[in-house]
């Protein structure tokens, strides 16, 4: 279980780094950790240097804290996350994003790489999550409720939240790209799905599936914390595109749409 002290201690090592506190938090999946680069005034925190704090290991991931300035906004980006199918604890995974709530952030934006299981996607797209299905096999909230936290039966109704994606489909709007929306099916991995896992989750109303988010997603609806999600559709789930999946054309894809996704996100920082 992640207490309030742990957060607590971890929020105040960041604090006495932070030049000013952050207004919005982004975590930066598999192709947006360029937009770290372009944070003005950097300060860069290694998450092995917070009290508390897991290592990353997932390839692709840098492991740190990156705060600045972004489209004029005090940001706090996860430079890389951590993933259940690394072995760390779900509430392991939940304890940044606490810390995140507990330094004062409004909203946290989630950002991610996932497989497209609606037949209407493409490699490439761009999905906004309008809702998730946790299929990870645990919940970062299970254990004793620290209630200094959030409450223990935590309201799902609207974990993302209307009024960021409001915002979110008018940038996009704006700056021309095609913003699909969808349901997010969260995965434990590390193995891809079956094709006909795949054809049991498009039944079950999944439009994308991926091995992150929901459990991040979870603990800001518990703490309280406003949500936006993204996913980058860097490929057709299994067996829907006749070939094999390819973790490394994952990240190519991933590396390739970047500079699009980034552009999205910073004009929707600028707007929240
Ligand atoms: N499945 C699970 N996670 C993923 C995928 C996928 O097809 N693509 C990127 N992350």
């Amino acid at each position: 279980m992640t207490t309030s002290e742990t957060v607590r201690a971890a929020a105040d090592f960041l604090q006495q780094k932070l030049s000013e506190p952050p207004e919005l938090a982004l975590v930066l999946g598999s192709g947006l950790g360029g937009l770290a680069d372009q944070i003005q005034d950097p300060v860069v925190i290694p998450y092995r240097e917070i009290p508390g704090f897991p290592l990353s290991t997932a390839p692709g991931h840098a492991g740190q804290f990156v705060a600045g300035r972004l489209a004029g906004r005090r940001v706090l980006c996860m430079q890389g996350r951590f993933h259940y199918y690394e072995g760390h604890e779900m509430s392991a995974i939940a304890l940044p994003v606490r810390v995140i709530k507990a330094l004062g952030c409004q909203a946290l934006i989630l950002t991610n790489a996932a497989g497209g299981v609606n037949w209407d996607f493409s490699v490439g797209d761009f999905m906004l999550i309008t809702d998730h299905i946790n299929f990870m096999g645990s919940n970062p909230l299970r254990g004793a409720n620290d209630d200094a936290i959030g409450p223990r039966f935590c309201d799902m109704t609207h974990v993302y939240t209307p009024a960021l994606q409001d915002k979110a489909r008018a940038v996009a709007a704006r700056q021309k790209v095609t913003l699909r929306e969808g349901v997010y099916l969260g995965y434990m991995g590390p193995s891809y799905e079956t094709p006909a896992e795949i054809r049991a989750f498009r039944t079950l109303g999944a439009d994308a599936v991926g091995m992150s988010t929901v459990p991040e997603a979870i603990a800001a609806s518990h703490c309280g914390l406003p949500v936006l999600g993204l996913s980058l559709i860097t490929n057709m789930a299994a067996g829907m595109a006749g070939k094999r999946l390819d973790g490394d054309e994952v990240i190519q894809i991933a590396n390739q749409r970047g500079p699009v996704f980034q552009q999205l996100v910073t004009g929707i920082v600028a707007e929240i």
